[in-house]
């Protein structure tokens, strides 16, 4: 079962923001520590996760915002990255974690 947007009543810490076009949809995240492949459980997120694991690239990301709340990439991530020629700003949301917001753009849809 997917999950939709949070509404709780606790005050979020961390805020998730994606641009697609014209909409912007914003996840509030009652945590400090954050996995962007979570965002799969979300009904309404315009990010593909295909594989989860960094093979496909489906879940490239540009970051808008906030890059230095993300993890470092690892070398597996890093050669991949590489592969698809993706530029600084640009990770696989799937291996990537947060621990403040961020905004962020899918770049494949
Ligand atoms: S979902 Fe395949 S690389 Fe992230």
């Amino acid at each position: 079962m997917k999950n939709t947007p949070s509404s709780s009543r606790l005050e979020a810490k961390i805020q998730v923001t994606i641009k697609l076009e014209d909409k912007v949809q914003t996840y509030k995240i009652n945590s400090s520590y954050f996995n962007l492949r979570d965002l799969s459980s979300f009904e309404d997120c315009p990010i593909n996760f295909c594989c989860s694991n960094c093979h496909c690239g489906a879940c490239l990301i540009r970051v808008v915002d906030g890059l230095s709340n993300f993890n470092l990439p690892d070398s597996i991530e890093k050669s991949f990255l590489d592969s698809l020629g993706a530029g600084s700003d640009e990770r696989l949301a799937c291996r990537s974690q947060i621990t403040g917001s961020v905004t962020i753009e899918p770049v494949m849809v």
